[in-house]
């Protein structure tokens, strides 16, 4: 069972206070947000037993390695076995040499039968970026395996990045809000099939797939809310085509995204 700690979507002013506050050179882009919402989530302690899901080459877990001392692990197949997206660039193994203060799991998150991670271990799983490029039938299956290797009263905290409905123009944007609206009588096939159309959609498949009670806080990441208030973050265009250029592929197209934040604390020992 989880307790629910925030469910928020970036904004404007977090991310500047992260910027002038933290240690780490935070970049005023999503994934500078998330490592600031992260790293301000936590009360690090060296004791601690940290995991980095989908980390690939992120600085993050390296950074709260040196700087809190704790034991952190990554989990992440940098691409091995796929098409070789993450391997374009640089040697995995080579890197993971070279950067001996974390544990770097080559695996992906998801089959809790055939995993080296261990159960109740962590008392902080976190991910920047990572859980979106998961396939919505597998969602379920990386959150329970997720929750089996969290420690009762362990953390879990998790930055998505959500497409802004704007981005296929405003008739999506009605369908978006008309869809949060007709969830709960929709097929569970659609449901899950659409699961990362809006940020209540996502968060409702986890609540139900860990037991987590978010009744009164869904109103926080509606629609209207992401689409109408300034201060939500949307990655911007500079940075949209310096990643295209940057992961190799010119003809890649993004949409414009935000960042959902999801935390949570685990309350019982599961069964
Ligand atoms: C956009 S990258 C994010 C990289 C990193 N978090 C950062 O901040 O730079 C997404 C990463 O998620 C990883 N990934 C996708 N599915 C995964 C899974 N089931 N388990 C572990 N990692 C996964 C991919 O291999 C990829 O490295």
């Amino acid at each position: 069972m989880y307790e629910l700690i925030e469910i928020s979507l970036a904004d404007t002013q977090r991310l500047l206070s992260y910027k002038r506050d933290l240690d780490l050179e935070i970049h005023l882009n999503i994934k500078g947000f998330d490592y600031g919402w992260v790293l301000n989530s936590v009360e690090w302690k060296p004791e601690m037993k940290i995991l980095d899901v989908g980390a690939g080459y992120s600085r993050l877990p390296l950074h709260i390695a040196r700087t809190f001392g704790c034991e952190v692990w990554s989990v992440d197949d940098f691409g091995l076995g796929d098409d070789g997206y993450w391997t374009r660039n640089q040697d995995p193994n080579a890197y993971i040499r070279e950067n001996s203060e974390v544990k770097y799991i080559l695996e992906k998150v998801g089959d809790s039968q055939n995993s080296s991670l261990p159960e109740n271990y962590f008392d902080v799983i976190y991910s920047a970026s990572a859980l979106e490029h998961i396939e919505p039938s597998q969602v379920s299956g990386v959150w329970l395996h997720l929750s089996k290797i969290l420690k009762s009263g362990g953390l879990m905290l998790h930055a998505l990045d959500i497409a802004f409905p704007t981005s296929r123009r405003w008739p999506h944007v009605l369908m978006a809000v008309v869809f949060d609206v007709l969830y709960p009588f929709l097929p569970k096939s659609i449901r899950t099939k659409y699961l990362y159309e809006t940020p209540k959609s996502y968060v409702r498949h986890i609540a139900k797939t860990i037991d987590l009670n978010t009744y009164s806080r869904l109103g926080e990441i509606g629609i209207v809310n992401m689409v109408i208030n300034p201060e939500i973050v949307t990655e911007p265009l500079d940075y949209t085509l310096n990643r295209m250029i940057k992961d190799g592929d010119e003809t890649a197209r993004y949409f414009r995204v935000g960042s959902l934040q999801i935390a949570l604390r685990k309350t019982i020992k599961e069964g």
